[in-house]
């Protein structure tokens, strides 16, 4: 097809300029953000920009909803760069037929490696140790200068043991010898824990026991405040607490007095609560390693994500098969 009678493809993120190009070779692409200018959507403008899309190249944040779904009546396809999708009406978009896809497996080790090292900064009080040293306050040795607690043979909890979870684990179990201890909707089979020695507890066991507590489950209804207070005052007042989950995940608020009155060790977070703004009792603790959501940013792997969306993308509007669909019952349907 050429001009105007090929589909329209809105992409709502900053994008690779080979993407786009490849993109731009079989549709109509409107790129408001280029390859660098982000751009805050609000409903309204999304809802005008998307108005004759046939697809969206959504990541993380717009929401993606029944009034959006009204408002562009010709969306065929929803494909977002991430693994999450929370911000996407699935029930929505399946009742209009929209196909939905996301990026999940080429950013699990990225992740995984990115978990395990905020989880060690945490831990060992890497980055509390380098704003001291950068302040110029480091006058002496001190035998307990920043002393933190050892990751080698702790226990590792894992709240949420999907395929990030399963990387995290075999990180701790085969590289540091811990003992793994999870919580899961359902449990592995036998032959996956056996490698990594894991062992399926209930969620309060997880809290008790765990050295280490690192979170990767999806964000829904069910797991807001996951981690609120009444969860973090079941930890040992030793335990350090990961999220590279979704912010909702935990409860923001009872997290930072948890901190600041030392009711847990330290934590590290790549992930808040109304991101990309934070709640201001995270940024007063030093107790607490802060990241603005880069779990998967590496650059071969963010480049991975943006190519799977737009494999989604392109197969979802010129009738082939997108590899990743979270949705795929749209596809049979549109098929029969
Ligand atoms: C994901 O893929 O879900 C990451 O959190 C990036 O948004």
């Amino acid at each position: 097809m050429t001009g105007s009678n090929r589909p329209r493809g809105l992409v709502t993120i900053p994008m690779f300029a080979e993407v786009l190009d490849a993109l731009a070779e079989r549709f109509e692409i409107d790129a408001p953000c280029g390859t660098a200018t982000h751009i805050d959507w609000t409903a309204d403008t999304l809802a005008a920009r998307a108005q004759g899309a046939a697809g969206l190249l959504v990541a993380g944040s717009p929401r993606i909803d029944a009034a959006l779904l009204a408002a562009a009546p010709s969306l065929r396809a929803v494909c977002s760069m991430a693994v999450g999708y929370n911000n996407i009406d699935l029930p929505a978009c399946t009742a209009a037929g929209v196909l939905v896809s996301n990026a999940p497996d080429v950013l699990t080790e990225t992740t995984a490696d990115f978990g395990f090292a905020l989880m060690m900064a945490t831990a060992r009080r890497i980055a509390e140790s380098e704003h001291f040293l950068r302040a110029g306050r480091w006058t002496h040795w001190a035998y307990a200068m920043f002393a933190g607690a050892d990751v080698h043979g702790a226990m590792l909890g894992v709240l949420g043991m999907g395929r990030i979870g399963q990387a995290i684990a075999r990180r701790g179990a085969l590289g540091f010898g811990m003992p793994v201890i999870y919580h899961n909707r359902s449990r592995l089979p036998q032959a996956q824990e056996a490698p990594l020695g894991a062992r399926w507890v209930d969620k309060a066991t997880l809290l008790r026991e765990a050295d280490h507590l690192v979170l990767v489950l999806p964000y829904s209804k069910e797991s807001h405040h996951a981690i609120g207070a009444a969860e973090l005052a079941l930890m040992k007042p030793t335990a350090t607490l990961t999220n590279i989950a979704r912010g909702g995940i935990v409860d923001d608020v009872a997290l930072a007095q948890a901190l600041r009155e030392r009711r847990i060790a330290a934590a590290g977070l790549d992930v808040f609560e109304g991101e990309p703004a934070l709640h201001p009792g995270l940024l007063e603790v030093p107790n607490v390693v802060l990241t603005p959501h880069i779990a998967s940013a590496s650059e071969r792997t963010r480049r991975a994500m943006a190519d799977l969306a737009a494999h989604n993308l392109i197969a979802a509007l010129t009738g082939g098969t997108p590899p990743t669909p979270v949705n795929p019952s749209v596809l049979t349907l549109r098929q029969s």
